[in-house]
C-alpha cells in the first residue's frame, strides 16, 4: 500500500515574493488554474494582510478554483488572521497558515521575547484561527535552526490547540539532509498527538539542498511537501515541485502524489514566462538541456536504448519532442490550440492582440515555439504603458562609436532624441535618458535567447535603480538592442506616473 504525499504549492506566495516576479490578479488566476490541472492538493494563494492586491488575489483564486484547498498566510497576529479568513470566504476548501519564529535567533532578535512567551503566542494564534476554519496549518519559522527538544514542545502545544498540519520550514536553507530527516523523525517519535496531524516540509535552497532535505523529511515521516514551480522563491529559491514529484515517481518508496506529471513541463513554461523568471538550462526535469544528449557516446547509447542514459521518459513530464512549431502560415485557431495546450485561455480580444503580435514575430522569425508564444501572450496581456517606444534606429560596429535615435510617446505626446554610447545598448539608453531626465542607473542587465538559432527572440531582464529603489523591467524582441530599450522603458514605467 502506498502513502499519499500532499503537494502544497507556494508559487503564488513564497515564489511571488521574488523581486520582478509579481503577477496581477488575472495572471495569478491563470497560474492557480494551471496548478489545479496539474493536480496540486493545496495552493497557497497569498498573504492577504500584506496588501490590497494580495487580499484580492486570494478572494479571486478562491472563487476560480474548485478542487485544491486554498491557503492564506498570516503572522501570529489577530488582524492577519481576520484578513485571511475574510479573503478565504469563497474558497470551497480553506486553510489558514499561521505561525511564528521558533529559533533562538528569531526569539531573541526578531521578537525580543522568550521561549515560553513564543509557545503562548503560538497556541493563541492557532486557537484564534480555529474560530474561523477547521483546517489550520502552523509554521515554526526557522525550524531548521530550532533545537529539536524545544521544537517538539512548540509542536505538541499547537497540536493540542487544534492545528491540523505542522509545517517545519528550513527557512534559511541551512540544514543537511540527514539532520533535517532526523528532525522530522524526532517529532514523530516525541510529540504526543503527532500521528493525528500531517507534518509538512518547507525547504529553502541556500545551500542547494532544498530537494534533498525535502526528500529526507518525507522518508522520515513528513507527508506534505511545500514546493514551487521551477523552485522559484526568495534568494536561492524553494524546493521545486517537479524534482520532488519525479523523485518519488522514479524511486519506489511507497509514496504517491496526485500530480499529473504530463502537465509539469507546460506549467513550468507558463510560470517562467509569466513571472519573467528564466529556467536555468541545466535545471533538473524542466531545463532546456535536461534531456539533451550532446556527447557522441551518450547519443549512441540513447539511440540503442533510451534507458541507457535517461531515468525519466521526457513524455512523462509532458515534453513532446514532436510538438508543433507554428509559422507565419499558422492560423488563429492553431495559435489558440497551442495556447490551450500550454494552459493559457485568452479572451477573444486578447487572442486577437496575441495573434497580431504573433504575425509580426513570424515575419522576423521562421519557427515560433512555445516560449515565443508565451512571451507574446505576456506582451498582449500588458496594460497600456504611459511611455512607449515609437521607433529606434541604431548604428554600431567594430571600431566605430554607436549612435542611436529614438522616438518615444509619453502619455500620447511625441519626443525624439539621439545619443552615442560605447555600444548599441548604451547608445539607446543614453538617447532615452535625454528624453526622460531622471537620475537612474542600470543595476542589472541580463540577455537571454529563448531557444536557439540566430533568428531567435532575445529576452532582456533589467533592474534600474531610481531614488534608492530598484525597478524591474522586461523586454523581448528578435533585436536584442530593441529588447534592451523595451526593458529599460518597462522599468521606467514603474516609477514615472
Ligand atoms: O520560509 C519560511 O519559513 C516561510 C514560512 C512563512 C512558512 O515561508
Ligand atoms: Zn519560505
Amino acid at each position: 500500500m502506498s502513502d499519499r504525499l500532499f503537494i502544497f504549492d507556494t508559487t503564488l506566495r513564497d515564489g511571488e515574493q521574488v523581486p520582478g516576479c509579481q503577477l496581477n490578479t488575472v495572471e495569478k488566476i491563470q497560474v492557480a488554474k494551471a496548478l489545479e490541472t496539474l493536480g496540486v492538493d493545496v495552493i497557497e494563494a497569498g498573504f492577504p494582510v500584506s496588501s490590497p492586491g494580495d487580499f484580492k488575489s486570494v478572494v479571486e483564486i478562491s472563487k476560480a478554483v474548485t478542487w485544491p484547498t486554498i491557503c492564506a498566510l498570516t503572522r501570529a497576529v489577530e488582524k492577519d488572521i481576520d484578513a485571511a479568513a475574510e479573503a478565504l470566504k469563497y474558497a470551497k476548501r480553506k486553510r489558514i497558515h499561521t505561525g511564528i519564529g521558533t529559533s533562538d535567533y528569531h526569539i531573541k532578535y526578531k521578537f525580543n521575547s522568550t521561549r515560553e512567551e513564543i509557545i503562548e503566542r503560538a497556541i493563541a494564534c492557532v486557537k484564534y484561527a480555529k474560530k474561523y476554519v477547521e483546517d489550520v496549518q502552523f509554521y515554526a519559522e526557522d525550524a531548521g535552526r530550532t533545537d529539536n527538544e524545544y521544537l517538539a514542545r512548540v509542536v505538541e502545544a499547537v497540536v493540542k490547540a487544534g492545528a491540523t498540519v505542522i509545517n517545519i520550514p528550513d527557512t534559511t536553507g541551512y540544514c543537511l539532509p540527514e539532520d533535517f530527516g532526523k528532525k522530522i523523525l524526532y517529532l514523530k517519535e516525541n510529540v504526543k498527538g503527532i500521528d493525528n496531524v500531517v507534518i509538512a516540509t518547507h525547504c529553502h535552497n541556500d545551500l542547494g539542498m532544498a530537494t534533498a532535505n525535502t526528500v529526507s523529511g518525507i522518508l522520515n515521516g513528513a507527508r506534505q511537501a511545500e514546493v514551487t514551480i521551477n523552485g522559484i522563491g526568495e534568494r536561492a529559491g524553494n524546493t521545486s515541485l517537479e524534482e520532488v514529484v519525479m523523485t518519488f515517481k522514479s524511486h519506489n518508496k511507497g509514496i504517491e502524489t496526485n500530480i499529473n506529471t504530463q502537465k509539469i513541463y507546460s506549467t513550468s513554461r507558463m510560470v517562467s514566462s509569466m513571472m519573467n523568471m528564466p529556467v536555468q538550462p541545466n535545471k533538473a526535469i524542466v531545463g532546456r538541456n535536461a534531456f539533451a544528449h550532446s556527447s557522441g557516446i551518450h547519443q549512441d547509447g540513447v539511440l540503442k536504448n533510451r534507458e541507457n542514459y535517461e531515468i525519466i521518459d521526457p513524455k512523462d513530464v509532458g515534453i513532446d519532442e514532436n510538438s508543433i512549431v507554428l509559422t507565419a502560415r499558422s492560423g488563429r485557431a492553431a495559435l489558440k490550440h497551442r495556447l490551450n495546450v500550454l494552459g493559457v485561455e485568452l479572451s477573444q480580444e486578447d487572442l486577437d492582440k496575441a495573434y497580431a503580435e504573433f504575425l509580426a514575430l513570424a515575419d522576423r522569425k521562421k519557427d515560433i515555439n512555445d516560449d515565443d508564444i508565451l512571451m507574446l501572450v505576456g506582451k498582449s496581456r500588458g496594460e497600456k504603458a504611459r511611455i512607449s517606444i515609437d521607433y529606434l534606429q541604431v548604428t554600431s560596429g567594430i571600431d566605430v562609436r554607436s549612435v542611436a535615435s529614438i522616438g518615444l510617446s509619453i502619455a500620447g505626446e511625441k519626443f525624439e532624441s539621439a545619443a552615442s554610447g560605447n555600444g548599441p545598448v548604451d547608445a539607446a539608453i543614453n538617447a532615452i535618458k535625454n528624453i526622460i531626465h531622471r537620475n537612474m542607473t542600470v543595476e542589472e542587465f541580463l540577455i537571454q535567447a529563448i531557444t536557439k538559432g540566430s533568428d531567435d527572440t532575445g529576452k532582456v531582464h533589467m533592474t534600474v535603480s531610481y531614488n534608492n529603489e530598484s525597478y524591474y523591467g522586461f523586454g523581448a524582441n528578435t533585436d536584442i538592442v530593441a529588447a534592451s530599450a523595451e526593458a529599460f522603458v518597462d522599468a521606467i514605467n514603474k516609477f514615472v506616473r
